[in-house]
């Protein structure tokens, strides 16, 4: 496979330094790596801005750009709030659970635990520039995940020809939820 993990995903932060504290202290992540240019590298437009990264366990990161000449939002205001995300993995549900206590004692609000299909399940907040984050856990054996690539195709078409789940049936045997006929 040409692409063999992740490096990093950016996204535009309010303050970097406010941002290296939310990283750092909520998550633990570490600070990996802070560069900065008065023109931006790749296409030399004019934009001070400081490039910040965090690294996780398995030496991908979630990075930031703090750019304040440039016009625009923070983020995405157009969408509901809900679809731009950055999910981390953690070890386990425990973690998921542990996580949402020490993050609300913290004073941050988390929504969930959220099971999401038997696949994952989760928990969300916000970072301080807005950005919303996902801590997950894969709570379905590995046996489920060949189903789950199998399924793939067939979701897809049959949300092509409705664009919604008005027709869930045909493919779980059920209108609610994920239930499958033959779930294993
Ligand atoms: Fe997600």
């Amino acid at each position: 496979m040409l692409c063999k993990k992740l490096h990093h995903a950016a996204f535009r932060c309010k303050d970097a330094a406010e941002t290296v504290k939310f990283y750092t202290e909520a998550l633990g992540l570490k600070f990996s790596h802070a560069m900065g240019e008065d023109h931006v590298p790749s296409t030399g437009l004019y934009s001070p801005h400081i490039h910040i990264f965090f690294e996780m366990e398995d030496g991908s990161n979630i990075a930031f750009f703090e750019c304040p000449r440039d016009p625009g939002n923070i983020k995405d205001l157009e969408s509901p709030d809900w679809i731009q995300h950055f999910a981390f993995e953690v070890d386990s549900l425990d973690t998921v659970l542990k996580a949402k206590a020490e993050l609300e004692a913290k004073g941050i609000k988390v929504v969930g635990p959220t099971n999401h299909d038997d696949f994952i399940t989760s928990i969300y907040f916000f970072d301080p520039s807005g950005h919303r984050l996902e801590l997950t856990t894969r709570t379905c054996d590995a046996s489920r995940y060949q189903i789950f690539e199998e399924e793939a195709p067939v979701v897809l078409a049959l949300w092509n020809q409705t664009h919604d789940w008005s027709q869930r049936e045909k493919l779980y045997g059920s209108q609610t939820g994920y239930a499958r006929n033959n779930a294993g």
